[in-house]
């Protein structure tokens, strides 16, 4: 035998199994690419979702699919010559015969720098893949139809800069591997073309809100109140600016320093609060229970409790108060029609001199449409023509003007409306506040008909939550104090 007798063995006993040599070219042909594909990725962080799909869901596992029929073949299906290799009887020989051990013992440098080649190889492939499957261009573009309106509406929030993992998965082995069952699971239903439209909410399966946004935030630090300062434009002729102006009371979870008070009163350790809704989507809640850190408990319910439980089970869907129940969209967040053309009348996308156009584009993009396409053109045609029988004079004196304000309304209606998923203006409810009909949000509890046994309520107050300085002022006295406009 040579020298390389183990090495030759090797080779031989894959060249004689037809499944090794198979599993040999693919190896071959695909580590070249996957190589300098992970290199390139390592160094350039490539962010288009379909490069990491390529690479990580097609091109890696082909790869290690290939290593394994190698290894299968040279193991099992051992061609016309015996070769035993790393049979057992095999390895004694090469242990206790002292020339052949000997040979091992020069191939041993061989062998290591194989295998740990393979192993870098492999485990660089396991860091990447995990990081790929981990990014928001996996999580938000790769099913791109599915997540466009989730993704979109991230893209367009304060946490654009978090990563979807952060507050859907979270640190921690086990959530890591539900989360790739549950994801598993999602790849399936676009691959089957299964999946909801829209898709549901709230998402039943959320990991605690205590483990994702307190890695990030800390209301027990928070203290003093907001103020918010929200610009506005009413639908006449000049689009008048009017603001509203509210002192959040945003409170404190209560620290060492300051006990719990105000709005993050909730979610102090010392209280725990429980509700009952009538359905899974938790938009009516008839029963309340404030649990104190000594162990007393209230019940508020509202005087038909009974009956809005009675159909949904013993139960009703009980659930602990956390973030969610009030930040359900800190990231998702869809604005209604009003708001979204009052945000881009006060960015400056759509031009508050042209005439009429909170008014109009208020018409135009709460109209149904078939596709964003269809509805891009019906919004240009409508407002084209329109413009063109008002103000005739104005467009063509200053044709930017109204070019301009269609791109914006487009956009006011492009960055909340998703007609393919089936995603429409409210759609998603944002729990966050109350909403003009006094029904939604904090309402859910605050609406002074949840009582308990001896007769004290939630409090709808209106100072309860907050302090109403102006409310659609043209110039309210308040931002000139502010301001120090009338000093
Ligand atoms: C700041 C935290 C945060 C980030 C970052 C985030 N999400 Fe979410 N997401 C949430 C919360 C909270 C909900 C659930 C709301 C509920 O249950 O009412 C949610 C819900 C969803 C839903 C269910 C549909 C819906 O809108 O309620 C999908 C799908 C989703 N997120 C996808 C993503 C993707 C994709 C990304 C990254 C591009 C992402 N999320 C980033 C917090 C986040
Ligand atoms: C990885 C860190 C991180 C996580 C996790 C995170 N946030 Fe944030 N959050 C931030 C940062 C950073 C900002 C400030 C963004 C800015 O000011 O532009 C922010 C801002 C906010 C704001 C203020 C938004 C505004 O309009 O000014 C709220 C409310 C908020 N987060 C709630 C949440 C909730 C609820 C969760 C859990 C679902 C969460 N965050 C998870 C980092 C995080
Ligand atoms: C009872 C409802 C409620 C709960 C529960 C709640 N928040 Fe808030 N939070 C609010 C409201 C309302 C505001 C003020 C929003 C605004 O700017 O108008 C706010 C503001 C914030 C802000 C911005 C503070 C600032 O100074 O700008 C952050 C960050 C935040 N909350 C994080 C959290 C986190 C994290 C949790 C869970 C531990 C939580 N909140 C639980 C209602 C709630
Ligand atoms: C699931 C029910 C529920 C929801 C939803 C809810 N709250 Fe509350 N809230 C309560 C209960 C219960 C109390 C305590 C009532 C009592 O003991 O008088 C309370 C008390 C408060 C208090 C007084 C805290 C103190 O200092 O004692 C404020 C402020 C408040 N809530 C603000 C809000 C705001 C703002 C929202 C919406 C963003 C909201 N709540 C949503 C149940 C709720
Ligand atoms: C349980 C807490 C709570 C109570 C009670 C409450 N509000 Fe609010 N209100 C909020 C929150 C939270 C917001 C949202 C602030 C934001 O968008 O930043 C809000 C916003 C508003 C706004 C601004 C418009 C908007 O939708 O952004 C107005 C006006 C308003 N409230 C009026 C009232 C009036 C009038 C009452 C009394 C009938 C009342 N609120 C009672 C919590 C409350």
């Amino acid at each position: 035998m040579g020298q390389f007798d183990m090495v030759k063995d090797f080779f031989l006993g894959i060249s004689r199994s037809r499944i090794s040599l198979i599993g040999g070219m693919i190896v071959t042909v695909t580590t070249p690419f996957l190589l300098s594909y992970m290199l390139a990725d390592t160094v350039w962080h490539i962010k288009n979702p379909y490069f990491g799909a390529a690479v990580y869901l097609a091109l890696g596992p082909v790869f290690l699919g290939g290593l394994a029929m190698i290894f299968v073949g040279a193991f099992f299906f051992r061609g016309e010559r015996d070769v035993h290799l790393f049979t057992l009887q095999y390895m004694r020989r090469y242990f206790t015969e002292p020339d052949m051990f000997g040979r091992l013992r020069r191939n041993v440098f061989l062998i290591v720098l194989l295998t740990s080649v393979n192993f870098a190889v492999f485990s660089m492939f396991l860091y990447r893949a995990y990081h790929y499957m981990e990014s928001t261009q996996f999580c938000g573009q790769f099913c791109h139809v599915v997540m466009a309106p989730e993704h979109t509406a991230y893209e367009n929030s304060p946490h654009s800069r978090v990563s979807c993992v952060e507050c859907h998965i979270g640190s921690g082995a086990d959530w890591f591997v539900k989360s790739k069952i549950s994801g598993a699971r999602q790849l399936l239903a676009v691959a089957t073309a299964t999946y909801p439209t829209p898709i549901q909410t709230p998402v039943h399966g959320l990991r605690p809100a205590r483990d994702t946004c307190e890695e990030c935030h800390r209301p027990e630090l928070f203290h003093g109140d907001k103020l918010n300062v929200t610009k506005r434009f009413l639908p006449d002729e000049q689009n008048s600016t009017v603001h509203d102006v509210l002192l959040m009371k945003i409170g404190s979870a209560g620290d060492r320093a300051q006990s719990s008070h105000g709005i993050h009163w909730h979610v102090a350790p010392e209280n725990k609060i429980t509700y009952r809704a009538t359905e899974h989507n938790r938009m009516v809640i008839p029963e309340v229970t404030l649990t104190k850190a000594d162990g007393t408990t209230t019940v508020f319910r509202t005087s038909d409790a009974d009956e809005l439980l009675a159909g949904t089970g013993t139960e009703g869907d009980m659930r602990e108060m956390d973030c969610i129940d009030c930040h359900n969209r800190p990231s998702h967040i869809y604005l209604q029609p009003d708001e979204a053309l009052d945000r881009k009348l006060a960015e400056g996308d759509i031009p508050q001199e042209l005439p009429y156009i909170k008014q109009q584009a208020l018409e135009w993009i709460t109209a149904d449409y078939e596709t964003t396409e269809v509805a891009r053109q019906s919004i240009t045609d409508g407002l084209n023509s329109w413009y063109k029988e008002k103000y005739p004079q104005l467009i063509s004196d200053q044709p930017e003007l109204l070019a301009k304000a269609i791109e914006g309304v487009v956009k006011a209606y492009s960055e909340n409306v998703f007609p393919d998923m089936k995603v429409t203006w409210g759609t998603y409810v944002n729990h966050i506040s109350h909403g003009p009909d006094f029904d939604i949000g904090c309402f859910r509890c605050h609406d002074d008909m949840h009582e308990s046994p001896d007769g004290k309520t939630i409090s709808a107050d209106c100072n309860t939550c907050h302090t109403l300085l102006a409310i659609e002022e043209k110039n309210p006295q308040i931002l000139k104090t502010l301001q120090g406009d009338d000093l």
